[in-house]
């Protein structure tokens, strides 16, 4: 009794409501935007908001298999082969006949692949390309966007929408070396999209570059131990030669990197010349290594050498006192004869 009232209230509702009629009964397809790789089978399940339909059922081309239960009918197809496929679901309520309608879409994951070309060499034009073979996405108009990004930092490179290929050109840099790139393709398919990605690593080569040279001690003095570092940056790391003032005592360490020389003398002071080669270039750089002296700083000197010089000193001193007092002492008489009066 209780129930019955309020149900009859709620129908009231509806009906004075503005647009608020009862829904008619109808039928509704799940998923909405089924999407399915080509060749795997796929569920669609239609469920009708009524329970009193004389009929609920599926219109569908393809070989299927029909389930149901209280209030449904499902689908199975087990190996979908079409890029679309229009399905129709629909129930009879009475006189009434409601229809569902959806587009099935088949699709193969594009799985990108990307392309580095010819080697790549630092300071030259190089390319990136990526691509999705054609065969694999659907006739007519393709709605596919590819993005290339570099996977540090996910910096966007180049996009390319509509189109299964992309390139980028840029000019190669030393430190892109062992950067990796990634290439995304998104494949829309209705209001759904599917995505694959592939990724490369680049591989840049470079001829040597930023070549110097350094000495320690600079100047150095006899007897001191004398090291000549050459460093450089390439790749492949360059291989190093070196053209020296004199190669008596020294030992080349660190695959050449280092001259090392023990108890330098002045033959080693002079020009050292790093030259630095891979097989895509060759770099040099020199340092002029100067010579202090043969005495090595903070050595005591031999104390005779300030007694000589100061006893020099002396003497030179004393001959330019006893000349200056003979000349004057001649010349002094005649001038005092001179001024003397009468
Ligand atoms: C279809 O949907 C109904 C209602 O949601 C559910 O009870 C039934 O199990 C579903 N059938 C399949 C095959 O998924
Ligand atoms: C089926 O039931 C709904 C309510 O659930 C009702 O509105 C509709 O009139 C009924 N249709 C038939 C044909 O009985
Ligand atoms: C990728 O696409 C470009 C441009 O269409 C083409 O030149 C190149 O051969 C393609 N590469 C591959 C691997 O399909
Ligand atoms: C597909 O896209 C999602 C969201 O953007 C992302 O998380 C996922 O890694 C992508 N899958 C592939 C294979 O790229
Ligand atoms: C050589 O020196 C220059 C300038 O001082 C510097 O920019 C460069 O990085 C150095 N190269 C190496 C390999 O250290
Ligand atoms: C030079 O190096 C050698 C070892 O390599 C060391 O025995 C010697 O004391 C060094 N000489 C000087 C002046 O530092
Ligand atoms: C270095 O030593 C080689 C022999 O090992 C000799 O042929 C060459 O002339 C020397 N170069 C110099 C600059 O002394
Ligand atoms: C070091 O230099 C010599 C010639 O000066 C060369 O024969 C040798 O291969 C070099 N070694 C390396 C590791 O570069």
């Amino acid at each position: 009794m209780d129930l019955l009232q309020s149900w009859r209230a709620m129908v009231l509702l509806c009906l004075l409501l503005p647009g608020g009629r009862p829904s008619p009964c109808g039928v509704a397809i799940s998923p909405e935007e089924p999407a399915v790789e080509l060749g795997s089978s796929v569920v669609l399940n239609c469920t009708s908001s009524c329970g009193n339909y004389s009929q609920l059922g599926w219109e569908v081309s393809v070989q299927k298999m029909l389930a149901q239960g209280p209030g449904w009918v499902s689908l199975h197809i087990p190996s979908v082969s079409d890029w679309h496929l229009d399905l129709q679901c629909f129930g009879v309520f009475g006189k009434q006949r409601d229809i569902a309608v959806t587009t099935l879409h088949g699709y193969r994951l594009p799985l990108p692949q990307i392309d580095l070309g010819e080697e790549m060499v630092a300071g030259r034009e190089a390319r990136v390309a990526c691509n999705v073979s054609s065969r694999l996405l659907p006739p007519g108009p393709l709605d596919l966007e590819l993005t290339l990004t570099l996977s540090a930092g996910g910096r966007t490179l180049s996009t390319a929408r509509g189109r299964p290929w992309l390139v980028h050109g840029f000019t190669a840099r030393p430190e892109q070396d062992g950067q990796e790139v990634t290439c995304e393709a998104l494949l829309h398919l209705g209001r759904r999209w599917v995505n694959a990605s592939a990724a490369a690593t680049l591989r840049v080569w470079a001829a040597p570059y930023g070549v110097n040279v350094s000495a320690t001690p600079d100047p150095f003095a006899a007897g001191e131990n004398l090291t000549v570092t050459c460093r450089v940056q390439g790749n492949p790391p360059p291989q190093l030669r070196w053209e020296l003032p004199s190669n008596a005592s020294l030992e080349l360490r660190d695959g050449n990197a280092t001259v090392a020389v023990r108890g330098a003398g002045r033959q080693h002071s002079g020009t050292y010349r790093c030259l630095a080669a891979n097989r895509y270039g060759a770099g040099a750089a020199r340092a002029d290594v100067g010579f202090r002296g043969e005495v090595p700083a903070g050595s005591p000197r031999s104390p005779l050498v300030p007694v000589a010089v100061a006893l020099a000193v002396v003497v030179a001193l004393a001959a330019v006192a006893g000349l200056w007092y003979l000349s004057h002492a001649r010349g002094w008489r005649p001038m005092q004869e001179g001024a003397r009066p009468g």
